[in-house]
């Protein structure tokens, strides 16, 4: 907890389910002259007019002011990886070279405990830097690198999912970063669940990295597992690139590439499918039966030429969506900056991504893809206090269009593609300040 209430006050904006396209304004809450009531176990007790605050619960808080400011709930990044920090931004290659070349070189520093929990840590300070207060992250094929991940994520309280990367294939799994068994890979994963899966805010999601680097044998474990602890979560890479699909069917056959891990018990309702740019409609059926979802991850498919995601098939075919990152294939830790080029991502299938609905899939959407919209997304009554102050005068730039901008909607829109870190005025978690922008000038 926090150890006393918190009265913030600011313009409140949250959603209650998807706006959907064109917007339903009853599926928001949006207070211009809001407060948010904190209690002292860091969880939401109210949010409203400010004007409507109840004096009772109000009584003896602490009170913060950030009147002018956007108050929302903090971003939920559906898909990155702690262990490529140092290889955003690297040059001129696409996914299956990209991996060879730069990221599993990258990858194999994390058995190095000191090197892990350094970059986990400076991992973390830069998702809050960035207003996102939860996220299912990759790490390493190494235990090292789940438990600095962990122990960092613990140290700042935040809701966070991660598990062990299961890789076993030769060739595509490099030997200097690989399994050495699916027995040892299971044995592995096993202790991890058990040491912190369900502690605090911590939650376990099995990891296998994708198709490519996984043996039948691999695929056929996570399944198993998965049957043996249905609350655990399931993240994997699908269908990002041409190249890969092409691999995929070579190496496994069958209809599809989502149906390999169809055929081993992957598609749950805790599963989570980064990319998905080549699926097709069965495709989507099938995970949307399924009740699994889909990260959207729009800078790391354009950085890494792998193609345009189909957010309005995915929409009308119900399929769930949540906003990735994925750096360091994406290159942005800043869910506003994703939303920027998911809107042009989604221009150039012909659709339009709306500000509402970009703020609902970067927030209770996201939270709705990682099974976690009980406890976080919104500010219902009950749910953990994470929240992020965006600021409209953040540059010279996005000050000027809020200020000639004639609706509140129009503002959020500027706020959504001109956005990024310096928009992040201050992240809170459980109801405690975690993050503050730095003074400028
Ligand atoms: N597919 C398998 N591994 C990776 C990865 O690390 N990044 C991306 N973008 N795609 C992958
Ligand atoms: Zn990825």
């Amino acid at each position: 907890g926090r150890g006393c209430p918190l009265v913030v006050r600011g313009t409140v904006l949250h959603f209650l389910d998807d706006p959907g396209d064109p917007p339903d304004p009853a599926t928001w809450e949006l207070f211009e002259d809001g407060a948010l009531v904190v209690g002292a176990d860091g969880r939401i007790a109210w949010t409203g007019h400010a004007r409507d605050l109840p004096p009772g619960l109000s009584a003896g808080a602490e009170r913060v002011d950030h009147r002018g400011k956007l108050i929302v709930p903090g971003f939920v990044d559906t898909h990155i990886h702690a262990a490529q920090v140092d290889v955003i931004a690297s040059y001129g290659e696409q996914l299956l070279q990209w991996l060879d070349t730069y990221v599993f070189p990258a990858e194999a520093r994390f058995d190095d405990r000191a090197h892990a929990r350094a970059l986990s840590g400076f991992f973390l300070d830069r998702l809050l830097a960035a207003g996102t207060t939860t996220a299912t992250v990759f790490p390493t094929v190494h235990p090292t690198s789940v438990n600095a991940f962990f122990e960092q994520a613990e140290q700042r309280n935040l809701r966070m999912l991660c598990g062990k990367v299961l890789m076993d294939r030769d060739p595509y799994a490099p030997a200097y970063l690989r399994d050495a068994s699916v027995a040892q890979a299971e044995w592995e994963t096993r202790e991890l669940i058990a040491r912190w899966h369900g502690r605090g805010r911590l939650g376990y999601s099995i990891t296998p990295r994708f198709a490519p680097t996984s043996t039948v044998k691999l695929l056929t474990m996570v399944g198993r597992l998965w049957n043996d602890h249905p609350d655990l979560w399931i993240q994997t890479h699908a269908a990002e690139n041409e190249d890969e699909v092409a691999l995929v069917d070579e190496l496994f056959g069958g209809r599809s590439y989502i149906d390999v891990y169809d055929r081993h018990g992957l598609l749950t309702k805790k599963s989570l499918f980064a990319h998905c740019v080549h699926i097709d409609d069965t495709d989507r059926t099938r995970l949307a039966e399924a009740g699994s979802a889909i990260a959207f991850c729009p800078t790391s498919n354009l950085f890494l030429g792998s193609g345009l995601f189909d957010l309005r098939a995915a929409r009308e075919q119900k399929v769930t969506v949540g906003l990735g990152t994925d750096v360091g294939a994406g290159t942005s830790y800043s869910a506003l900056v994703t939303l920027n080029e998911a809107y042009k991502v989604t221009a150039l299938r012909g659709g339009t991504l709306s500000a509402q609905r970009g703020f609902y899939l970067a927030t209770l959407g996201g939270a709705k893809a990682l099974d976690l919209d009980g406890v976080i997304g919104n500010f219902r009554r009950g749910k953990e206090a994470d929240f992020t102050v965006l600021d409209f005068a953040a540059t010279p730039v996005l000050a000027r269009r809020t200020e000639v901008s004639e609706s509140f909607a129009e503002r959020l829109f500027a706020l959504m593609i001109l956005g990024d870190e310096r928009a992040v005025a201050a992240t809170y978690v459980m109801g405690r300040r975690v993050h503050e922008r730095a003074a400028r000038g």
